[in-house]
């Protein structure tokens, strides 16, 4: 069994003064936690956040990333700006990305393979619309969007996060049977050694349940990210 991934997106939330959910967040894993834990802030927060977890199991990583190395594309951040800050990990294809920016799996792909080249582990979000589940083709969605955006040559780790669409930020959790279906799919498709986790309206209160499902080996969270306190509340359930 893998061991499970807590990873936290804090999307566009997080002030200055959110860090101290963060010290309070250390105080309560301590050196040993049971699982690997992440927080992705907004970028402008992560190099302090990297350097206040730099001695504890905290990873920080980032939300997005660009696909090219540097170059005149402004306002964007480069997979090795977020190495370079302290980041362990970088999100890509998050469906908000994916609806509000018109990402597709094709650009997914090329910044997965930026973030392995500049040392970072990608976490690849696909996951299917209320429509798509309704019409009977969360499977066929969820299988192409993994072919077309994992990255096809480079080496290294990378972690799949499947996340309903319509279970982010609603409230709404898959059920067991739905998430364990698409994992045990996932888990063929991409084979043994690859995290997958699963996201949407993840808390404290109905993690034990998932985490628990037969190939989920972590959990993206969202709004439960967002306070030491139930973030933590997940952790315990790992
Ligand atoms: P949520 O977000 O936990 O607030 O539903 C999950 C995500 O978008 O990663």
């Amino acid at each position: 069994m893998l061991r499970k991934l807590i990873a936290g997106n804090w999307k566009m939330n997080g002030l200055r003064h959110s860090l101290d959910q963060v010290s309070s967040l250390m105080q309560k894993v301590g050196k040993a936690p049971k699982a690997d834990i992440l927080i992705c802030p907004p970028a402008l927060l992560l190099m302090e956040m990297a350097r206040m977890t730099k001695d504890s199991p905290i990873m920080v990583g980032g939300q997005d990333c660009h696909w090219k190395e540097s170059g005149a594309h402004t306002g964007e951040i480069s997979a090795q700006m977020l190495a370079n800050a302290g980041a362990s990990h970088v999100i890509v294809g998050h469906s908000e990305r994916r609806a509000d920016c018109g990402e597709n799996s094709k650009t997914v792909r090329h910044k997965a393979e930026a973030a392995l080249a500049a040392g970072l582990i990608p976490i690849i979000c696909v996951g299917e619309t209320l429509a798509q589940r309704e019409a009977g083709e969360a499977a066929s969605v969820v299988r192409d969007q993994v072919e077309q955006s994992m990255p096809t040559q480079s080496k290294g780790e990378i972690v799949i996060a499947y996340e309903p669409v319509w279970a982010i930020g609603t409230g709404k959790v898959a059920s067991a049977a739905d998430i364990a279906e698409i994992h045990a799919l996932l888990r063929e498709q991409v084979g043994p050694g690859i995290r997958l986790l699963y996201g949407g309206s993840v808390k404290p209160g109905n993690a034990a349940e998932i985490l628990h499902i037969e190939n989920v080996d972590g959990a993206l969270v969202g709004g439960a990210s967002l306070t030491a306190e139930d973030f933590f509340g997940i952790i315990e359930n790992a």
